[in-house]
């Protein structure tokens, strides 16, 4: 049983949860593969999107997934909402929840925003990606394919390796990977890594080529440049040449690891040109899940919302 009313980080869900949200996406996949990739199933249902930052992969995903399971989707961004005249998010939130939405999804810059607007709306709300807080959906997705692959989660070994500071794909990854029996290790620059992070049942390190020797998952972050001060880094050039993922430091890796990154990519920053398309490569895997994770989270908190109306 699903009796989750918003997804708000990954932080709250339960094994139980992980696996009921996996389950369905495998279920779901198979409608993309089909000529008319479109099912009834929540035909009648309103999603807005609500994208107050830029995004390629999350936004396009959310609108596909309602779209194939005939929900209408409307998209709103910051630039075509009267948030340029000065209206808070809470009262577009309200305004827009004053039209009936069934399910609004929210990316913005700010921690905790999508938190904060399920204090004041009625309708679910699905995080997108909340400033350096959690990105629910993309951890989601990222278990998932890393369970289609593997076909196991329990016991994994997965390095995170980049700007863990200014990750919120790092934070949910954590949550749900350290709940589904993972073990995660987190590799960056020391002025990229928060002190005591350890505390949330990871380890640390600070050298790739050590690091990624026997780790059944290599996961990429992408260096968030415009989210960087100055004092961070000597440079863009010493980053990479410490922390990017070449096919020369690949060779050091388990034959089967998987190289994942959430995307998008700086190539040839964080990691090589010919390691994206090597064989050991995810990374559209992912963004192809990402839709079936997107129609398992409308689907599982509408009909939940259904239970409960009865
Ligand atoms: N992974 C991710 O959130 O990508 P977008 O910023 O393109 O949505």
């Amino acid at each position: 049983m699903f009796n989750l009313k918003n997804i708000l980080g990954t932080k709250c869900l339960s094994k139980e949860d992980i696996i009921t949200i996996l389950d369905t996406a495998d279920s779901f996949k198979e409608i993309s593969t089909r000529p008319i990739k479109k099912v009834p199933t929540l035909r009648g249902k309103t999603v807005i999107n609500l994208f107050f930052e830029p995004s390629t992969r999350t936004r396009t995903s959310f609108e596909i997934a309602g779209k194939r399971l005939s929900a209408d989707v409307i998209n709103i961004s910051e630039y075509t909402s009267s948030s340029v005249k000065g209206e808070n998010l809470i009262d577009t939130a309200l305004n827009l929840e004053a039209m009936h939405p069934d399910i609004m999804v929210v990316r913005h810059s700010l921690s905790g925003i999508a938190e904060m607007l399920s204090q004041y709306v009625e309708c679910p709300i699905i995080n997108a990606g909340d400033g350096y807080h959690e990105h629910p959906t993309q951890a989601l997705l990222d278990l998932q394919t890393i369970r289609e692959a593997k076909g196991t989660l329990m016991g994994l070994n997965v390095v995170i390796v980049g700007d863990i500071a200014h990750s919120r794909v790092v934070r949910s990854n954590i949550y749900a990977m350290k709940t589904m029996g993972m073990h995660v290790k987190l590799i960056g620059p020391p002025t990229m890594i928060p002190l005591e992070i350890e505390k949330m049942g990871v380890s640390v390190g600070y050298n790739l080529e050590d690091s990624i020797k026997g780790m059944d998952v290599i996961m990429m972050l992408r260096l968030q440049k415009e989210r960087q001060s100055k004092y961070l880094l000597p440079s863009i050039r010493e980053y990479s040449n410490l922390y990017c993922l070449t096919s020369q430091l690949l060779e050091k890796a388990k034959d089967d690891v998987l190289i994942f990154h959430p995307g998008p990519v700086n190539r040839g920053i964080e990691i090589s040109l010919d390691v994206m398309k090597s064989e050991r490569s995810f990374i559209l895997t992912q963004v192809t899940n990402g839709v079936a994770i997107r129609m398992a989270l409308m689907y599982l908190l509408l009909v939940n919302k259904n239970d409960n109306n009865n």
